[in-house]
């Protein structure tokens, strides 16, 4: 087996990658030119070519126009900026639709879709497919050899769903392969509740809008058909470019935590694992959101680099109402990304639009021009970037892991369970903050994965669970680790059938705890707890009737039916240590909770100490500080060290005002006055 190229290929004789969605299509040639001059002046090494051209490139079917994308490719190699060539299959042209409705996606309700907007094709559409591999076909044929393509971009941003017949007689194969006969389906759909036995194949659907509540295993079957069908799409498209190219990576942009496509399936088939994120500007919880977001795209990338595909240097236009970012702002989320793994930091779009339902969306040159306040960061950016190319490549090493799959996300937040309030992505942000407050790395990673390497394992919430997977997480906890495992875990096998017994049935044993009730709480009031023998603290929306059976109490509750009864136990098992969480603690007790098991673990944040809103992490040898908060802090510093952004030596202390950053590399030969150099015996 050869190595697929990855993105060291991209960073190989570029260093890190610095640009943007480039759509030329919608400006006359003469701007072509100073695009490029004005590329070069910002450091700009890679743009993203034809995400949305498909009209252009094939605006009768078969008729192909190549001649502009050769003169853009052209240009953008004699400029020495590679291309992230896009297949334009993200939004068919309108002939597509209107000539083969059929390949129009179909909501639940069953309304069609229509085009004048993007992302109008039914995913198993057989004339989409066949005209989508067309056009990137017609499109790899063409440049394979060109100096400019350097990776692919394959569709945009996937997600789309389709509940037509095509879809349905998809999703009926689909579920052949995986039940084999009927009454292995009927079984694992659990149809003898409501009179839902299926006598024939014919007689299954997507879940249409229906009724009342639809079966959760048909809708959890039909998360992961869907996930699947775009999978074998890009897969398709993949394979075309791989034929053709198979020097050249490929990617598909991701949408952070985005619950239609299953993260894990989809980055083991591409090379580069890319990301599309907006932090919403303002939200006092977007720094951690982000942070948690970049690090599930380094656990997707297998702890590889990733790209961060697209961001936005001010507002977008896409919220009800779009806050711009202060000064300083793109710069301090860029260099978040890279901190955290990312080895390319690339925007939507180059130049702002002036038609289409985006043209109020910021851009790296805004409609005012580039003798503007933005654009001068956007240069002064791309060019600080070019001094920080000893970055690209380095690893983010973590000894806490966090355990999310999402399978288990699709199966928690189906209607019909004792509470909406508990949501697998909110679980894992309220875990995550306190690691991040205190500079602690955390890997994001499957159930399935390795767990050996790592000294605290976080299972925020993992309400499916198959046995192999719980059996990992005790076989964990026996070797040495150290388990946290989040209210509501273990409840439902992969079929989404509760497992019976004293909850969590499957992690019973090595959590010495289970349960017999679950009960969402009254949420006009807090939960009472007490930490045994020690404070009170708050807790919300989420109690359940638990036993201690071997594990020690740590925090009871302390009012109502349960005071007295246990909220947090730890156990002793084995080598190692598992916690397990029946309740939602507030923020606070929950770092409490966190430091205790971090203290169980012997694992210790970046640097000690961090004032609020500085975020620390480690890349490589560089430790990075980034002020997230409003106030200019001092942060002190265990050696003296390089400040590769500013050029300086830090002596003792940094001081960083807001949205300030600081890239640390150990100075060499300098140990710190009065104490032993780091090292040193
Ligand atoms: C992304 C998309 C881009 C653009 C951008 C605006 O979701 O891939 O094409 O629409 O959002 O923020
Ligand atoms: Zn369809």
């Amino acid at each position: 087996m050869t190595a697929r190229p990855g993105m060291h290929t991209l960073t190989e004789g570029r260093g890190l990658l610095f640009g943007g969605d480039y759509n030329p299509e919608q400006w006359p040639e003469e701007v072509w030119a100073e695009d490029a001059r004005l590329m070069r002046a910002a450091g700009v090494n890679l743009v993203t070519v034809g995400v949305f051209s498909w009209a252009r490139l094939e605006p009768e079917p078969g008729v192909y126009d190549f001649g502009w994308l050769d003169r853009v490719l052209d240009l953008m190699a004699d400029n020495e900026i590679a291309v992230d060539l896009a297949t334009p299959t993200a939004s068919p042209p309108p002939w597509l639709g209107h000539r083969w409705p059929e390949t129009l996606p179909v909501d639940e309700a069953g309304h069609r879709l229509w085009y004048g907007s993007r992302n109008q094709f039914c995913p198993s559409s057989s004339v989409y497919r066949q005209r989508a591999l067309e056009i990137v076909t017609a499109l790899a044929d063409r440049y394979a050899g060109h100096p400019a393509p350097a990776l692919w971009h394959v569709g945009n941003e996937y997600g789309q769903v389709c509940h037509c017949d095509e879809s349905a007689a998809a999703f009926r194969t689909w579920l052949r392969d995986r039940y084999g006969d009927l009454g292995t389906l009927n079984d694992a759909w659990g149809t003898t509740f409501w009179s839902q036995h299926y006598g024939d194949w014919a007689e299954i659907l997507p879940p249409r809008r229906a009724p009342y509540i639809i079966n959760p295993g048909q809708r959890l079957d039909w998360w992961r058909f869907c996930s699947d069908a775009l999978l074998d799409h890009f897969r398709a498209e993949r394979d075309v470019l791989r034929e053709r190219t198979p020097g050249t990576p490929v990617t598909t942009n991701f949408m952070g935590l985005f619950k239609p496509i299953d993260g894990w399936a989809w980055a083991a088939e591409e090379d580069v694992v890319s990301n599309d994120w907006y932090p919403e500007p303002g939200s006092p919880l977007a720094p951690a959101l982000t942070a948690l977001t970049h690090d599930v795209m380094r656990g997707l990338a297998g702890g590889r680099p990733w790209l961060l595909m697209e961001q936005a240097t001010n507002g977008v236009n896409w919220r009800p109402h779009n806050l711009p970012k202060p000064p300083g702002q793109f710069r301090l989320e860029s260099l978040q990304a890279l901190a955290r793994g990312a080895d390319g930091l690339c925007y939507f779009q180059w130049r702002a639009s002036r038609f289409g339902a985006e043209r109020f969306h910021a851009a790296m040159v805004p409609h005012a021009g580039a003798e503007t306040r933005l654009h001068a960061e956007v240069r002064a950016h791309g060019q600080e970037l070019r001094g920080l190319g000893s970055v690209a490549g380095a690893p983010v090493p973590a000894k806490v892991a966090m355990v999310f799959d999402w399978a288990s996300w699709w199966a928690l937040e189906e209607r019909g369970r004792p509470s909406d309030r508990l949501n697998a992505t909110e679980q894992l942000l309220d875990y995550y903050v306190p690691l991040w407050e205190r500079g602690v790395s955390v890997d994001v990673v499957p159930p399935s994965a390795d767990l050996s390497a790592y000294a605290l394992v976080v299972v925020p919430n993992l309400f499916l669970v198959g046995d192999r997977d719980a059996a990992a997480l005790t076989a964990y906890v026996r070797g040495g680790g150290v388990l946290v495992v989040g209210p509501f875990s273990g409840v439902v096998d992969p079929r989404a059938h509760v497992r019976t017994g004293r909850f969590p049935a499957p992690l019973r044993e090595v959590l010495g705890a289970s349960g017999e009730e679950w009960l969402p709480a009254p949420l006009d009031r807090p939960v009472r707890c007490r930490w045994s023998g020690g404070d009170g603290f708050d807790a919300h929306t989420w109690t359940e009737l638990l036993a201690a059976e071997g594990a020690e109490v740590v925090a009871e509750f302390t009012e109502g039916d349960l005071a007295g009864r246990p909220a947090v136990t730890r156990h002793r098992s084995g080598e190692g240590v598992a916690w397990y969480v029946g309740t939602m603690p507030a923020p606070a007790a929950l770092s409490e909770l966190t430091g205790r098991a971090l203290a169980d673990a012997g694992v210790e944040g970046a640097l000690p100490g961090l004032p609020p809103g500085v975020e620390a992490v480690r890349r490589g040898d560089v430790l990075f500080l980034l002020n997230h908060g409003t106030a200019t802090v001092r942060v002190p510093l265990p050696h003296e060290a390089d400040d590769l952004l500013t050029g300086s030596l830090a002596t003792d202390h940094v001081t960083l005002t807001p949205r300030a950053v600081a890239a640390l590399r150990p100075h060499p030969g300098r140990p710190h006055p009065g104490r032993p150099h780091p090292g040193a015996s």
